[in-house]
């Protein structure tokens, strides 16, 4: 085993990955892969409110895998891998659920909003939901699935960092209890921790229906584009605020010749620009950035046995570190009750 130091990440199988997810994580992903030892986790085990579209989520695996494939996760530099295939994580769960006070978890802001949003959805169509049990079990599995592997980093989007916050809670309290088995994870969160919406809304989300996914086809993003909120109505000439027109905000995140950005944002406010000048500029950089995304991609998709094969040696991988940590945290408790695991 090499003497680098863990990440473990991982996203929910409950459809393709979009900009917000690249610039708010995968970048980071992609980038400190091969300084850690890194593990990717699909979260099947936290799809509850899926648990009626199962043929979505499995489809979502493989779209999942895809895209982390395409924007140069490398599938043997790291793992990839199917939390259910590992079920340590459930018996982890189930041990860990011993000590975290559910006052824990109802302090915690994305619990609580998420609980909200069930109670009383915001869009009067949805019916109200009741709140199921794995609404409690999964900021534990989270809790489990970041300390399996011992992991010291967990790159990740703004929205799960109270999640983490839990973990180093629970790992403080585990190792000063029993036996200091768990290292305490940082958090590091993307460049960009929260991208707003095709539509100016705060966050791009797929249940918004404002995102531009990472698959996308290049017509696809230029009608996007196109159609994108580019702040209150204004003439061509007439100059505009840059902080009230989001597509500076693309730029901003995309554009990799930022001297170019600052130029073009100076003209905007002093004697104002076409926003189609932006907006064919955003494309053409969104489009260069998905080009290679989209040519890995297709490369992957003509050989799904690849994909798969990648899946299963990296859940091999991770259910090798995954009985090692279990029998540290039986030995911890003290659980070898035959002596032997
Ligand atoms: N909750 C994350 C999401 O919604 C997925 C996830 C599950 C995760 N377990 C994790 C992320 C552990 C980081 C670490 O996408």
């Amino acid at each position: 085993m090499s003497d680098r130091k863990r990440i473990l990440t991982g996203i929910r199988p409950t459809g393709a990955l979009h900009l917000g997810h690249y610039a708010g994580a995968l970048e980071n992903w992609v980038r400190l892969q091969h300084d850690y030892e890194s593990y990717f986790l699909i979260a099947d085990y936290q799809v509850s409110d899926y648990a009626d579209d199962i043929a979505r989520v499995r489809d979502s695996v493989w779209q999942v895998a895809l895209d982390w494939l395409a924007v140069g996760l490398d599938p043997e530099g790291s793992s990839f891998f199917i939390e259910s295939l590992v079920p340590e994580h459930a018996e982890l769960t189930t041990l860990l659920g011993w000590f975290l006070p559910v006052s824990m978890l109802e302090r915690n802001p994305t619990l609580k909003a998420e609980m909200a949003a069930m109670e009383n959805p915001e869009d009067g169509s949805q019916e109200r939901k009741p709140v199921p049990v794995a609404f409690y079990t999964y900021p534990v599995m989270q809790v489990a699935n970041i300390l399996m592997p011992r992991a010291h980093l967990v790159p990740v989007g703004e929205d799960q960092l109270p999640h983490i916050e839990l973990t180093r809670e629970t790992a403080r309290r585990f190792n000063h209890r029993f036996k200091p088995v768990f290292p305490e994870p940082e958090a590091l969160v993307g460049r960009v921790a929260r991208l707003v919406g095709t539509d100016g809304n705060a966050k791009m989300s797929k249940s918004r229906g404002n995102t531009i996914e990472l698959r996308e086809d290049a017509e696809s993003v230029a009608r996007k584009v196109k159609g994108m909120y580019a702040g209150p109505p204004r003439g061509a000439t007439e100059p505009g605020k840059v902080e009230e027109n989001p597509i500076f905000l693309y730029l901003d995140a995309f554009d990799p010749d930022t001297d170019e950005v600052a130029a073009l944002k100076e003209t905007y406010e002093r004697a104002g620009l076409p926003n189609k000048v932006l907006k064919d500029r955003l494309t053409e950089v969104l489009n260069t950035k998905l080009d290679s995304f989209r040519e890995r991609r297709a490369r992957y998709e003509a050989n799904m046995g690849l994909v798969k094969e990648a899946i299963e040696a990296g859940t091999n991988r991770m259910r090798t570190i995954s009985r090692e940590t279990m029998e540290m945290v039986r030995d911890a408790l003290d659980m070898n009750y035959l002596g032997r695991y």
